[in-house]
């Protein structure tokens, strides 16, 4: 396989250090460029994080002494020397979509964690083993911005990796409502609990914005290509709650769902055991074996236990059965700075580069 030069957007930040972190020693991506606001620009990479490195292993000593580039300033300089970038970046959602779409005119695919493009048709928003087929719309979106290599690819958000896998390959059933209550660790807000001391022993009901988008993003997750373009799910009908909970990583979903045509509970369980993954043939280094696990332990998936299974990238439900006012009810459990953020990005980026978008 080809080696690519990769660029990390946000390089300091928490998916930064998750990139930087899963990039070492990855066999088909070596980073380059590292590069981050105007404030970190300058710096090497281990000054420029210095305490906020998070990350349960050092920095790798690959990347401690790149000089940390400025992502606006230098962005020319960056497009010319990378073969793509990731991007992870808190910055407004018009400059967000400012930058990304001025790497991509330079002609540098960008693999964006951000929200800002999300919503638009050609822009493919991936999970790979949910909707690979959606990175054809690349080619009308290469049209739009007048590029022969570049395009943005997003990742959906966090909070519902943990719900949309195993509910994918029970639509065939007719999914008619979807109820989603999510407790969501605080790494998703970038923070940890040394700088965010009030989640400690704390429950927040409220994640600005994250409700509208575990609501909406599973209908483009479940779309169509009509035209080239990506075309929404029009049902089911979803509804959901947010809260943070103090856990350090690791996405937990209480889940309602009914049919049209009700499976049962054997059914559903042999269908997520013997899952047919559409990316199982691509031999992706950062692929799990086995995407989708239930437990059949009462009291599983557990946060601390299960949320590294299979390095960070597998879903993991238990407790499925019965419910009063809908078909079934079950819990569901991913990481979501791996499986929810740098993983799936790397995953996506590792399907564009087989199937050769990033040449
Ligand atoms: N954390 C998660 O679990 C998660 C999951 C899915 C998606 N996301 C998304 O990923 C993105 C990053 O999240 P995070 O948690 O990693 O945030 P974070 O820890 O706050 O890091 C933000 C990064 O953006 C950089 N940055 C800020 N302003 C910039 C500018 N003007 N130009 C260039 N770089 C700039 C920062 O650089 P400096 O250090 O120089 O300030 C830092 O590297 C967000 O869009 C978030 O919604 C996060």
């Amino acid at each position: 396989m080809k080696q690519y030069r990769v660029g990390i957007i946000g390089a300091t930040g928490m998916v930064g250090q998750r990139f930087v972190t899963l990039l070492s020693g990855h066999p088909w991506f070596t980073p380059v460029i590292l590069a981050a606001s105007a404030s970190s620009a300058g710096k090497t990479y281990e000054e420029a994080v210095s305490a906020r490195w998070v990350m349960d292993k050092p920095i790798p000593d690959e990347v401690k002494d790149l000089v940390v580039y400025d992502a606006i300033k230098d962005m020319e300089f960056i497009a010319a020397n990378v073969d793509f970038v990731f991007c992870a970046v808190n910055m407004s959602k018009q400059e967000t979509q400012m930058m990304e779409e001025a790497y991509a005119k330079l002609e540098c695919p960008v693999i964006s964690n951000n929200s800002a493009h999300r919503k638009y048709d050609d822009v493919p928003m991936v999970v790979p083993e949910v909707n690979p087929e959606h990175i054809l719309a690349i080619e009308a979106q290469r049209k739009r911005l007048g590029t022969k290599k570049g395009f943005i690819a997003v990742k959906s958000n966090c909070s519902l990796q943990t719900y949309v896998p195993p509910l994918t390959p029970l639509r065939k059933y007719g999914i008619t409502k979807i109820l989603a209550c999510t407790y969501q660790a605080i790494s998703g807000a970038g923070k940890t609990f040394a700088r965010w001391p009030e989640m400690v022993d704390n429950v927040i009901p409220y994640i600005g914005g994250e409700e509208e988008k575990s609501e909406q993003e599973p209908l483009k997750l479940w779309g169509h290509l009509e035209n080239g373009v990506i075309v929404n799910a029009a049902e089911p009908d979803i509804t959901s709650q947010c809260i943070r909970v103090p856990v350090s990583d690791g996405h937990m979903a209480a889940v309602f769902v009914s049919f049209k045509e009700t499976p049962s509970i054997e059914t559903i369980k042999e269908i997520w055991n013997d899952f047919d993954n559409p990316i199982a043939d691509l031999e992706l280094p950062s692929a799990p074996k086995k995407f989708l696990n239930y437990f059949e332990e009462q009291d599983r998936p557990q946060t601390k236990l299960d949320r590294m299974l299979e390095n960070g990238m597998a879903v993991s439900m238990g407790r499925l059965r019965p419910d009063t006012q809908y078909d079934y009810k079950f819990v569901c459990l991913s990481h979501n700075t791996l499986r929810g953020a740098a993983g799936g990005a790397v995953l996506l980026a590792e399907l564009l580069a087989k199937k050769g978008y990033m040449d």
